[in-house]
């Protein structure tokens, strides 16, 4: 099934009309139509155009945008423009804009300035959301809605008094009394005693480190309370215009946002992702966000926003050489995506945003921006067959969002350098470079489809979450300072790794966290050696473990550092090298071995090989098939280009 009713691969970008005299929009469709360019988002910023004035609509320069996008064989990915109030509505309504912690409001001015809780801001959101319904639901050109945009991006809390009244009515509805909350939060610790919930108030800036159960409850509530925004939105939309997809883009992997549970309210899953030129293993850390995106709804997924080539809000904002774009593109399809698009078709002429890259760049159609355009949208229709195709993952690695809160707390950890998205790249880096695929799944999800189940850290681990890993049928590998803490932030009783004591058959019975820039040698059962930073434990195992790979030298010599029960191996440090875990683990798993730097990507019927490297590279085939980029059959083995890549349609029964 397709993600909208355009089909084959989607390709296209935000398109900002708003920003241009009209005269110049005969030439962008024209250009779209050029380029292949088959869906635009549009109206994300757009409301102070929409609604000059409160209530008082202008919807006659969107409809002939959108009669124009229609009659060019465009579809519209129609935002409903709430990504910014107009500035009546703040002047209006002060109260809409966010408050900070430390009790400063700030100014309209920028984007995304809204409270999330403000009733006033939603009920114009809502009302501005019903009127584009109303008017557009039955335009050809209407694909889906796009809700806000970038939720989180600049305003991911406030903490003004509506959004602490609203937190004190999230905290009634969890807990129904001030004892359990009290309870929960552990107030008993410096003094905190409630007596009743209008005493509470969100973590403002306080003289020492705050509350940690109150913190991560602020975050869940900081997630909830976005969400809410969102539903209202998408529920004005759902009424009037049931048949469209409803979305909002993501942004990659976000701490701020709890993804697997919007990712449940939504149509499709769309994501932004701007991986940073400079830096050369970008594309590893971006292929693990474009798992996620896959993973949240175990189907295909939209790239809704990427960079041609330089973003314009880094502090070096380096260019994409010569076939990056369309690698990074090829990338983002063969993990999932049935459709590339970016920010954005015209580079704009003012605003923060002059010198971000665009499809159409400010030199027009001799530029090479352009020819990267045209021939990136060759490409994808070359490879409409893709659109739809599913991935088979036997790996999953696991990770939750309470649980990446609790673990990156401030001030009250152990480490502050035990950061959850090394502790998943440490294991999805070697998979990725296998060419081995792998799904994410949260810690509460029927996981026994999986061969192997890799839980790289989960720091917060309820008893339900436990019985969930101890249901895994393949292989289980949990990775440090995991089982340690309740829902609450509460240490289980008797210490790590709490409820997956039974399970992993050790004792954790001191963390010991290394310093900055310090190592610990760890020697393998085998002999091989290897080297843990950032972490480490003191373990004490039960009789029937096997010790897999023991700390050598140091304070810890001789103790374990990575130990198996049954199926289930426990890693009590950061590793430098998984590969001895992941040899022992992954048993015929199907690899795909491609030289370093090379990725392989299987989706479907199809291979995809992705040379990222700047080297010319010779790759052995496992399969013959047909390039769907080239139109020649390939057999034994291909020879790749810097940054080239192939996509085969594998021939035969595989
Ligand atoms: C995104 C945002 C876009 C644009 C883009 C530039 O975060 O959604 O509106 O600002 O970044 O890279």
């Amino acid at each position: 099934m397709s993600l909208t009713r355009v089909p084959g691969l989607l390709f296209g970008g935000d398109y900002n009309p708003e920003q241009w005299p009209e005269e110049v929009w005969a030439e962008d469709v024209r250009l779209m139509a050029e380029a292949g360019v088959t869906m635009a988002t549009v109206a994300v910023f757009a409301w102070s155009r929409l609604e000059p004035a409160p209530g008082a609509y202008d919807f006659s320069w969107l409809d002939r945008v959108l009669d124009l996008l229609h009659e060019h064989g465009v579809a519209a990915d129609l935002a409903t423009a709430t990504a910014t109030p107009p500035p009546w509505l703040v002047r209006d309504h002060p109260e809409v804009m966010p408050v900070d912690a430390a009790g400063v409001r700030l100014e309209f001015g920028s984007r995304q300035g809204y409270c999330p809780s403000s009733p006033v801001f939603r009920e114009h959101a809502v009302r501005l959301a019903t009127a584009m319904a109303t008017r557009y639901g039955g335009h050809p050109a209407l694909a889906m809605w796009h809700v806000g945009n970038e939720y989180a991006d600049h305003t991911l809390e406030c903490f003004c008094p509506e959004s602490a009244r609203h937190f004190r009515a999230w905290l009634r509805a969890r807990y129904g009394s001030v004892g359990a909350l009290n309870a929960a939060w552990g107030t008993s610790c410096w003094g905190q005693h409630y007596t009743g919930f209008e005493q509470v108030e969100p973590p403002r800036r306080a003289p020492g480190p705050v509350n940690p159960g109150q913190l991560l409850d602020w975050r869940r509530f900081c997630s909830d309370a976005l969400l809410e925004l969102f539903t209202a939105e998408r529920d004005a939309l759902r009424a009037i215009t049931p048949g469209v997809p409803v979305t909002t883009n993501f942004m990659s992997l976000l701490h701020g946002l709890d993804y697997w549970a919007w990712a449940a309210e939504e149509d499709l899953v769309s994501d932004d992702a701007y991986p940073d030129p400079a830096d050369p293993g970008s594309h590893v850390a971006v292929a693990l966000s474009y798992d996620l995106m896959r993973s949240l709804r175990q189907r295909p997924w939209l790239l809704l926003e990427s960079a041609p080539s330089a973003v314009s809000w880094r502090e070096v904002n380096v260019p994409k050489p010569p076939g990056m774009m369309r690698l990074h593109s090829l990338q983002a399809v063969a993990h999932g995506a049935d459709g590339v698009m970016f920010f954005q078709w015209r580079q704009a002429r003012y605003g923060p945003e002059k010198f971000h890259s665009a499809l159409l760049p400010h030199g027009g159609v001799h530029t090479r921006g352009w020819q990267d355009t045209l021939r990136l949208g060759a490409d994808l229709r070359r490879l409409a067959e893709v659109a739809g195709a599913a991935t088979r993952a036997e790996v999953a690695l696991v990770f939750g969002w309470e649980s990446w809160w609790g673990l990156e707390a401030p001030e009250s950890m152990p480490s502050d350098r035990l950061r959850l998205k090394d502790l998943l790249l440490s294991w999805y880096a070697p998979l990725h470079a296998r060419g081995i695929a792998v799904d994410l799944a949260p810690p509460d999800r029927d996981l026994s489809a999986y061969r192997v189940v890799i839980v790289p850290n989960l720091y917060l681990c309820t008893a339900e979450q436990a019985k969930a890993l101890a249901a895994v049928t393949g292989e289980l590998v949990v990775g440090p300072f995991s089982g340690v803490v309740d829902a609450s932030d509460q240490v289980h009783p008797g210490g790590a790794p709490g409820p997956l004591r039974d399970l992993l058959g050790v004792a954790v019975d001191e963390f010991w966290p290394l310093p900055d820039g310090a190592t610990q040698r760890v020697r393998h059962a085998d002999g091989g050696t290897g080297l843990a930073r950032t972490w480490a434990e003191w373990l004490r195992p039960d009789d029937d473990v096997t010790v897999l790979a023991r700390y050598a030298g140091g304070d810890l010599d001789g103790l374990p550092a990575v130990t198996r029960r049954g199926r289930a191996t426990y890693v009590s440090c950061l590793l430098d090298d998984v590969t001895p875990v992941l040899d022992r683990v992954l048993g015929d798993v199907p690899a795909l071995r491609v030289p370093p730097g090379v990725e392989a990507v299987r989706r479907g019927r199809h291979l995809f090989l992705l040379n990222h490297t700047t080297d010319p590279q010779r790759i052995t085939l496992p399969f013959a098939g047909r390039d769907l980029l080239t139109d020649t059959d390939l057999r034994g083995s291909v020879g790749l280009a810097p940054r080239d890549a192939v996509v085969l349609r594998i021939e035969g029964d595989t």
